[in-house]
């Protein structure tokens, strides 16, 4: 069992696979960075295989496949296969955009995927091309509904922005509602990376808009999700993240490792280590000592407010 220093167990890592992605959502990546890590500089499936057989040896029994765009990818199946053909109990999930999920939903499935957290800003095809950047919704809604189709769970993820999406909370939350999907209302975090004039909306005001339309109670938070749970009256639950709030901090259970193999102990803490040249010579022993040491300096409270706006991208650890 991974231990850090205020006592809490981590147990789940965040991996992303690629920072590249075909969107250019503006909250995120509107340009196309300077530069991209240079695709050799990336870990191969077999290096971050490696390191996650340590994790999973030392007690991590949640896994997460992120970006970028993982599905960006070339045979992440395989990649999937080999982390469920060595433990086939972990919960295993991707966050992904969902515009390469048709034709490969069910490929995911059979490899041992078992969730999948899906961006879905709009239901306006103009809208999503404007946060996108192109004409993605079409592509985006028929891979929902394969994933759906061939028994993957689906969370839904939404960043509610002032003048862009903010007439479309109840929408979304009723498409998610009617297919057996969880919403998640994402507070925008503002970054160096996005666009320069957006603005997101808070969480005080997307209660006041479900409110005139529902009853819910507050349901509080759930496990180790820093997600906020509100339960309608007929018991479907909506959640908020409030990522400048940090009441979440206290029940963290995860670690994130970028796709160069960098491992980060929190989202907002710039301190990371390399398991790179570890995997790379095979040294298992190194990589948990590198994991080991990552856990100890995991920080009681993520830093928002030390930090007028943060400068890491979040298409380099997912989120
Ligand atoms: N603010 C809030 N959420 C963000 N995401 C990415 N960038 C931001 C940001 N600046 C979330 C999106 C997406 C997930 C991968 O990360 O909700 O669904
Ligand atoms: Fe790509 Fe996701 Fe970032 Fe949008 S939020 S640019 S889909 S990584």
């Amino acid at each position: 069992m991974l231990i850090d220093s205020y006592d809490r167990a981590v147990n789940y890592i965040r991996v992303s696979v690629t920072e590249r992605c075909n969107f250019r959502c503006q909250y995120c990546m509107p340009e196309k960075p300077f530069s991209w890590v240079p695709k050799e500089d990336l870990l191969s499936f077999e290096e971050l295989f490696l390191f996650l057989k340590v994790a999973i040896d030392e007690g991590v029994n949640k896994i997460r496949i992120t970006g970028g765009e993982p599905l960006l990818r070339e045979s992440l199946d395989k990649f999937i296969k080999m982390i469920y053909d060595y433990k086939p109990t972990i919960d295993l999930s991707m966050t992904t955009n969902a515009f390469l999920l048709k034709g490969v939903a069910q490929k995911l499935k059979d490899a041992g995927l078992k969730r999948l957290n899906v961006s879905i800003d709009t239901l306006i095809p103009q809208v999503a091309q404007h946060i996108a950047g192109k004409d993605v919704l079409k592509n985006v809604l028929e891979g929902v509904n394969e994933a759906l189709s061939v028994g993957l769970k689906v969370k839904v993820n939404m960043v509610p922005m002032q003048g862009i999406n903010d007439n479309e909370i109840i929408d979304v939350l009723q498409y998610s509602k009617k297919r057996g999907m969880t919403v998640r209302f994402i507070e925008y975090m503002q970054n160096s990376h996005a666009a320069v004039d957006l603005k997101g909306m808070k969480s005080e005001q997307l209660l006041q808009i479900i409110k005139e339309k529902y009853n819910f109670i507050d349901d509080g938070f759930d496990g180790h999700s820093p997600s906020h749970y509100y339960k309608l009256d007929d018991g479907y639950k909506f959640g908020i993240i409030e990522p400048s709030g940090d009441d979440f901090c206290k029940s963290c259970n995860r670690i994130r490792l970028t796709a160069e193999g960098n491992l980060i102990p929190c989202l907002y803490f710039d301190e990371a280590m390399s398991i790179k040249n570890a995997v790379k010579q095979g040294d298992i022993q190194g990589a948990a000592e590198i994991l080991r040491e990552v856990v100890r300096t995991k920080p009681e409270k993520n830093r928002w407010n030390d930090s007028e706006i943060s400068t890491r991208a979040f298409y380099e650890t997912g989120g």
